[in-house]
C-alpha cells in the first residue's frame, strides 16, 4: 500500500493512525533516506499511543523509551551503527518482550539490521525531486508492506482517515 504524504502533517497523521491501532509486540521497520520523515512518523505513532512527552530522534542515544502511553514505545535509530554491531544490542528482547514490557518497537535505518523479526511492518519513506513533484515540492510517499502480520485493521483505519480527509 502506498500513501501520498504532501506535508509533515500527513506523515504525522499516518503515524497517529498507526499508534491508535498497533498491538503489543508490533515492530515497525522504517527505511528511507536522510530526512525522509522517519522520526516524524514515530512522533505521530507516539501521539496515537497517547504519549505527550516530546519524541526526539534517538540518533545519538540509539534507543529512547516512552512508557506513558497506551503501550510502551521503544524508538531506535541504527544510523550510527555498523551492521556487525547490531546483534550485540539484543534487539529481539524488545519485540519478544523479554525483560521489557511488550510494546511497540519502531526502528529507523532498519536497512542496517543483519536479521529481522519473524513478523513486522515495513514502512519505506521516499521522496523524489525529479519528475514527480507536487506544487514544486518533492513527492513524498510511504510504502507499507506487512511481513507475516495481519494489518487489516490498520489498513481499514488508514483508508477511513484518507476518506475522511477528502
Ligand atoms: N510528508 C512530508 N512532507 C514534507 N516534509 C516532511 C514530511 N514528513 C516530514 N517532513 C519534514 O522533513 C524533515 C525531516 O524529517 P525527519 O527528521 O522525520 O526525517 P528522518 O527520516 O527521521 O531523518 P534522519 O534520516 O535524519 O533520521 C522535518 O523537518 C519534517 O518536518
Ligand atoms: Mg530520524
Amino acid at each position: 500500500m502506498k500513501i501520498f504524504l504532501p506535508d509533515t502533517e500527513a506523515t504525522l497523521r499516518l503515524g497517529i493512525t498507526l499508534g491508535e491501532c498497533l498491538t503489543p509486540g508490533n515492530v515497525i521497520l522504517l527505511e528511507g533516506d536522510l530526512g525522509a520523515g522517519k522520526t516524524t512518523l514515530v512522533q505521530g505513532i507516539g501521539k496515537g499511543l497517547g504519549i505527550t512527552e516530546p519524541i526526539v530522534s534517538p540518533t545519538f542515544t540509539l534507543i529512547n523509551e516512552y512508557t506513558e502511553g497506551r503501550l510502551p514505545l521503544y524508538h531506535l535509530d541504527l544510523y550510527r551503527l555498523e551492521p556487525q554491531e547490531v546483534p550485540s544490542l539484543n534487539l529481539e528482547s524488545y519485540w519478544e518482550g523479554v525483560e521489557v514490557t511488550p510494546g511497540i518497537v519502531a526502528i529507523e535505518w532498519a536497512e542496517q539490521m543483519p536479521y529481522k523479526p519473524d513478523s513486522y511492518l515495513s514502512i519505506s519513506l521516499t521522496y523524489k525531486y525529479e519528475g514527480d513533484v507536487y506544487d514544486g515540492l518533492p513527492l513524498r510517499q510511504a510504502e507499507i508492506i506487512p511481513f507475516n502480520c495481519a494489518i487489516d485493521k490498520i489498513l481499514a483505519a488508514i483508508y477511513g482517515r484518507i476518506q475522511n480527509s477528502l
